[in-house]
């Protein structure tokens, strides 16, 4: 079965691009599941239920989160009757929302969806690594694929993380940075993995903002407003072929497709 992943999908930009690119890329690769991180789709910071919905209709199956998840208040209304809305799972016990979902579709295998967030340089949530071990343990029950979106800054605790789980899980992809990696792979479990996906967004920027505040606020400190840019659309992820048998990666390999737009 063929995987789609979307990383980061910057505000406007970044849903044009799912919006022209997703339908071809589904076609073109015979897609069977798509899967997107939205953290950053409403206006750069946060996802709405409208911003959901723009990126469902265009042929999303599941959207995951990551630290921006509270940005925009709305989001409460995804945590709670959005089923195809994912959070990251290791907060504490109480706060609404899933951490995983079994996604179920005609003639598509399970495919177990577990979004996990990072604690190095990052809010202190709990331990990923304890429990990822057991999610994965619970969500095997129904399904052999697993796919995990592991938002997280540091390299080491992205790797870590996979090479604790090699074998136990699909695929590891990686997301936050919004700087695509070149190191994907497969673990020799099984495990695919890629450091980082990248984002969906305007690449004329600094990972997504408009580029003078950014460097303005580094040369002075001063708070500044950054405006999602513009130039250079992309569309980045990963698209992964697994055995739906065992559930084991058999290829992984990078996308960064430019959006073309009529002027
Ligand atoms: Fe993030
Ligand atoms: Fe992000």
């Amino acid at each position: 079965m063929k995987l789609l992943f979307i990383a980061d999908i910057v505000g406007q930009p970044g849903r044009r691009a799912v919006k022209g690119l997703v339908p071809r890329l589904r076609q073109r690769h015979g897609v069977d599941v798509v899967i997107a991180n939205g953290e950053n789709s409403a206006g750069g910071s946060g996802i709405t239920p409208k911003t959901a919905e723009e990126i469902f209709s265009a042929g999303v199956d599941v959207i995951t989160s990551g630290d921006h998840l509270w940005d925009q208040k709305e989001v409460t209304e995804l945590l709670e009757k959005e089923p195809r809305f994912v959070r990251p799972l290791n907060y504490p016990s109480g706060v609404p929302g899933q951490g995983s979902v079994v996604f179920r579709a005609p003639g598509v295998p399970p495919v177990g969806i577990i979004n996990l967030q990072g604690r190095t340089f990052m809010a202190s949530l709990e331990n990923p690594f304890r429990c990822a071990l057991s999610e994965v343990e619970r969500l095997r029950a129904s399904a052999k694929v697993l796919f995990i979106d592991f938002h997280a800054e540091a390299t080491s605790e992205k790797v870590a993380l996979t090479r604790m789980l090699d074998g136990k899980v699909s695929a590891v992809i990686g997301t936050h940075t919004h700087i695509q990696t070149a190191d994907e792979q497969i673990f020799p479990g099984g495990t695919a993995f890629l450091c980082d996906a990248g984002f969906t967004g305007p690449h004329e920027s600094v990972i997504g903002r408009e580029i003078e505040p950014v460097i303005r606020r580094f040369l002075t400190n001063m708070p500044q407003k950054f405006e999602v840019a513009r130039g250079r659309i992309l569309l980045q992820g990963a698209l992964l072929e697994i055995d739906e048998g065992n559930g084991r990666a058999l290829k992984i390999e990078r996308i960064s497709e430019p959006l073309a737009e009529e002027a």
